[in-house]
């Protein structure tokens, strides 16, 4: 799988659970959740998606070390990024023990993003 087809496809996953989360809100009244619901729309699927898109006009992202390094670090600092916020704002977990997995997740969503950058600077 092109690392374009996987941003896109996960991205659509990701927009499933985002909407079925914005219905539920709706239809409970509980709008607690809606910064989780926010972050997986806009990150989860916004942003992949956008990924995807790029990767897919231009090919020669898809063959770079640079590229598999974004596409792995977004995905694993954005799902322990999104469950982490969720366990933050639902309240599962105190700030004081889930903090610190947010600002490393945080981190690594962030280097994703750098090593995107580098690879537009060496492919684009
Ligand atoms: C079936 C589709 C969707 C439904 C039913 C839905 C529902 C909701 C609901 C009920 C809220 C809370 C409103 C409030 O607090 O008063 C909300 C907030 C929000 N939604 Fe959605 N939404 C949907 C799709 C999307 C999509 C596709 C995006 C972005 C790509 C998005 C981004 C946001 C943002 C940024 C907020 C504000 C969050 C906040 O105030 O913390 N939503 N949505």
């Amino acid at each position: 799988m092109t690392i374009s087809k996987g941003f896109l496809i996960i991205g659509a996953v990701y927009l499933v659970i985002g909407m079925s989360l914005g219905i539920w809100m709706g239809a409970n009244e509980a709008f607690t959740l809606a910064p989780v619901h926010a972050h997986i729309n806009l990150v989860g699927f916004t942003l992949m998606t956008l990924f995807g898109l790029a990767y897919r006009v231009i090919p020669a992202l898809n063959t770079t070390l640079w590229g598999r390094l974004h596409f792995w670090l977004f995905q694993i600092g954005g799902l322990v990024l999104l469950v982490s916020l969720y366990l933050l704002v639902s309240q599962t977990l105190p700030g004081a023990t889930i903090g610190p997995v947010l600002a490393i997740s945080e981190m690594v969503v962030l280097a994703g993003v750098v090593a995107f950058l580098f690879n537009l600077f060496k492919s684009a």
